[in-house]
């Protein structure tokens, strides 16, 4: 089939790529030029592991163009355009700016939305532009996404035009992933839904790690593995630490949370998963002061990890981030190392090793679970592991959220 995929971002680009090679003919389009430029270059713009080969390999079926005119013959159009929020609240511009877009050389495509969009979003789409509209959320992680996009846990098809949600169905089938078919609005609420039970469930662990950590014998990750052997509860998402980011679970959850209210039926559940997010990184900070003597001004604390999470360049949303900025205002000097993030935060000392990082620091704090971090070896100072991937036992002076002691 001949598709078209607008918006390469993590997204739109796993998604290009994992359909080229599942054999389709794939035109990606990308307003930016220097995006678009790095895509056709070979060098994707982004990093996330498996992608540049899988541009590689299947190169014969791949188009890139800032051009929509590409899509004048496609059957199907995905739509993998950012939806920010904006004081909380979604920003659908770029969806509906790039719906007319296509709808101007293609009117017939059945237009696909990857984005995550609030329920009801398709049909305005749908009305607004006279197009079939389907809406097939996005479920993968960065990191693992194209992996996750090939063998993904389930493929959600929304829609009332039957014939469209079977082709969308027949460009999915090589996933052999069980397939859900039904309404846009269902479809659209699986996503919110899913993103906002995940976030749920991590701060729900990050409250009895918090627990754990004023009862002494207890250690949160113990806990956390006695929980998971239930297949009820299942071990994911029972990982406790600084709090979720990302571009995804802080945007999703805040966007649900406008959206509910202005409906009438808050999801107070979630709003409180906010709110329990929203205080981790001052924990931290707390703890660091009641280590340190003021002027805080005097010490140094280096901080490991600057991107969201391990395994990606991506600090959209990073909780580490965050954790810099809060411990620069109450004074701290600060050093940072991270191995491919590509931005470091002002006034702050970034380092090209761990090690270096480390020497040069008064404490350590472990923020984001980059694998490389597990081999620290520091003696006699305060190492802080707000990840818990480090052995405590191979530090003489070691904090870890949800750890007693
Ligand atoms: C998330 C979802 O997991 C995907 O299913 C979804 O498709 C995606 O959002 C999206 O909406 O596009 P992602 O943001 O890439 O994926 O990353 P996750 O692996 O889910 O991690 C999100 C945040 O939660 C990270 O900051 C991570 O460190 C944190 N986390 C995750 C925990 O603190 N504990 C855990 O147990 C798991």
């Amino acid at each position: 089939m001949k598709i078209g995929v607008v918006g390469l971002g993590y997204i739109g680009s796993v998604t290009a790529g994992v359909l080229a090679e599942a054999g389709n003919e794939v035109i990606g389009v990308e307003i930016d030029q220097k995006r678009l430029d790095a895509f056709k270059s070979g060098e994707p713009p982004i990093y996330e592991p498996g992608l540049k080969e899988l541009f590689g390999n299947n190169k014969s079926r791949l188009v890139f163009s800032s051009d929509y005119k590409e899509l004048t013959d496609v059957e199907v159009v995905f739509l993998a355009v950012p939806t920010p929020t904006e004081n909380g609240k979604i920003n659908l511009d770029y969806v509906f700016q790039a719906a007319e877009s296509v709808k101007a050389v293609n009117g017939r495509a059945i237009l696909v939305i990857k984005s995550t969009v609030v329920p009801g979003t398709a049909k305005k789409i749908n009305a607004k532009m006279d197009m079939i509209v389907v809406s097939n959320p996005e479920f993968t992680k960065e990191g693992t996404a194209v992996d996750d996009t090939r063998a993904p846990d389930r493929v959600v098809i929304g829609g009332s035009d039957q014939k469209a949600l079977s082709s969308v169905e027949r460009i999915w089938a090589f996933t052999k992933a069980p397939v859900l078919k039904t309404t846009n609005e269902n479809a659209e609420m699986v996503k919110y839904a899913s993103n906002s039970f995940l976030a749920t469930k991590i701060s729900f662990i990050n409250e009895i790690a918090n627990l754990c950590e004023k009862i002494p014998g207890c250690d949160v990750e113990t806990v956390a593995k006695g929980m998971g052997f239930d297949k009820r509860i299942s071990p994911y998402f029972l990982k406790a630490g600084i709090g979720y980011g990302g571009s995804c679970f802080p945007k999703d959850t805040s966007a649900l949370q406008a959206f509910s209210r202005e409906i009438g039926s808050p999801v107070t559940i979630v709003e409180a998963a906010i709110e329990v997010n929203s205080e981790r990184t001052q924990r931290i900070v707390d703890l660091l002061k009641s280590e340190f003597k003021e002027p805080f001004s005097g010490h140094t604390v280096g901080v490991f990890g600057l991107t969201f999470k391990g395994d990606t360049d991506d600090t959209r949303g990073s909780q580490a981030l965050k954790l810099v900025e809060a411990l620069k205002s109450v004074g701290f000097k600060i050093n940072v190392y991270d191995p491919m993030a590509k931005i470091t935060p002002e006034r702050t000392k970034r380092y090209k090793t761990k090690e270096e990082c480390a020497d040069d620091s008064d404490a350590i704090v472990v923020a984001t679970d980059w694998g490389e971090f597990k081999t620290l070896s520091v003696k006699d100072k305060l190492v802080i592991d707000a990840k818990r991937i480090l052995d405590p036992t191979k530090f003489n002076k070691f904090k870890a959220i949800g750890l007693y002691g």
